[in-house]
């Protein structure tokens, strides 16, 4: 359930007329919603209360905005970080250091030293020469860093193969059938508190039978991990529950996700951490856009919006589906393709989809593009970078300012020699 709403054949979020907002702000904008967000927090943790001690740490990849942080914070959730970059921000939106999961593949020596120096509460070990190097920087400062191993289940998640982790082939954590030996190797570091484990298997994930799957696999493994004598305290089960982006998907709510978790994790007596992203900001946003122009197709008309790729690349990447909506339908409906400006085919919003009818100068949302949105946006183009709206009830904040080119070219320069 979301907060973007028709009220009297206009399109709204929350109290805010989107109409308002395009005026005021410009197009193409991102718009978030607060009690979405709220909303989504909650029932995620409402689905989650069979579990007896638990950590939310928000992925904030997903939504890295420091006003969605702080909304967020204050739910609660603390963050799941994966660079340097995102740890400030965690920090900077008041996420406390306890709250804070470092995951990510590729920790650079100095971000594990920033993260040792920050007192960040987990290291969401990658590799084993990864823990060792970490144990290494802790022994020096004379602290110990906590830390979990993340493992790869060997679990076909069953989602766009871009977004798939838990595949042996995928490059991400140690082989589930490595990581005993490996454990023993980490956990007796000098420097290093090696206290659970971690996996993250995939995300959009549409079914829950291979996170039960994966989930499954941790619980025997840190049968074996405690009986080498291994303090086996926390376990990350990462994120990955999907949203639902078409009309008539139907995903497993919060509540059959957590009944699940519930019943696989019964017994093991830790405590027990998740990453979820989409799920808590995907329908918390959307991306509003103007109808530049109409021009025939073959078999279509393109509708040309002022979005691009540059603003929403998920339609490019992973050939991601994201509703389109008039802010103010006539009731008619029109067969139509969807691209943004940029000078490639890819971008590139849908083929033959029927949709509100528009025209130019009408404005247009797509929908569910709170998570994955904004964060993955560009300049390409030498476009401006899109913009970020905030609505709480009646009232509304621009949370990122839209970056004009001019703004990028001052950080450039042309050397003297040229
Ligand atoms: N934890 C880890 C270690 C992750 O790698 C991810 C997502 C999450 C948590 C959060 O997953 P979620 O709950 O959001 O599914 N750009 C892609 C999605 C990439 C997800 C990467 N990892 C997209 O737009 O679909």
């Amino acid at each position: 359930m979301d907060h973007f709403t028709l009220r009297d054949g206009q399109l709204y979020a929350e109290d805010v007329p989107l109409a308002r907002i395009a005026a005021e702000v410009g197009t193409p904008a991102y718009v978030y919603s607060r009690a979405t967000l709220e909303r989504h927090a909650r029932v995620f943790r409402e689905g989650l209360s069979g579990i007896e001690r638990l950590h939310l740490a928000f992925a904030i990849k997903a939504n890295p905005n420091l006003a969605v942080l702080r909304v967020l914070a204050d739910a609660g959730y603390g963050a799941d970080v994966v660079s340097g970059g995102e740890m400030a921000r965690a920090l900077a939106a008041g996420v406390p250091a306890e709250g804070i999961v470092f995951s990510g593949v590729g920790k650079s020596r100095q971000e594990l030293e920033r993260a040792l120096d920050a007192g960040i509460g987990q290291f969401n070990l990658e590799h084993e020469p990864e823990g060792m190097a970490l144990a290494t920087l802790a022994a020096a400062r004379g602290i110990t860093a906590p830390a979990v191993l993340r493992v790869n289940p060997d679990v076909d998640a069953g989602t766009h193969a871009k977004i798939s982790t838990g595949r042996a082939e995928n490059k991400f954590g140690v082989p589930i059938s490595e990581a005993r030996a490996m454990f023993g190797r980490l956990a007796t570091q000098p420097g290093m508190k090696l206290r659970g484990v971690a996996i993250h298997i995939g995300s959009q994930l549409g079914d829950l039978a291979p996170l039960e799957a994966a989930y499954t696999r941790v619980g025997e493994l840190i049968a074996e991990l405690r009986g080498d004598g291994h303090d086996i305290t926390h376990v990350d089960l990462g994120g990955g529950l999907g949203v639902p982006y078409r009309p008539g998907d139907v995903m497993p709510s919060p509540a059959e996700f957590g009944a699940m978790a519930a019943r696989v994790t019964r017994g093991w007596n830790v405590e027990l951490m998740f990453e979820p992203g989409r799920v808590i900001a995907g329908n918390a946003g959307v991306l509003l856009t103007q109808v530049l122009w109409v021009k025939p197709g073959v078999l279509h008309p393109y509708v040309i919006v002022d979005a691009a790729m540059n603003d929403l690349a998920r339609p490019a990447l992973y050939d991601a589906y994201h509703a389109f909506e008039a802010v103010a339908p006539n009731g008619r409906r029109m067969t139509a393709n969807i691209a943004g400006p940029v000078c490639e085919t890819g971008d590139t919003f849908a083929m033959g989809r029927e949709i509100d009818a528009v025209e130019p100068c009408d404005l247009g949302i797509f929908r569910t593009a709170g998570a994955y949105g904004a964060t993955m946006a560009s300049t390409y183009n030498s476009r401006a970078l899109v913009p970020e709206v905030l609505v709480d009830g009646d009232r509304y904040a621009v949370v990122a300012d839209r970056i004009q080119p001019e703004t990028i070219m001052a950080a450039e320069r042309v050397p003297d020699w040229l």
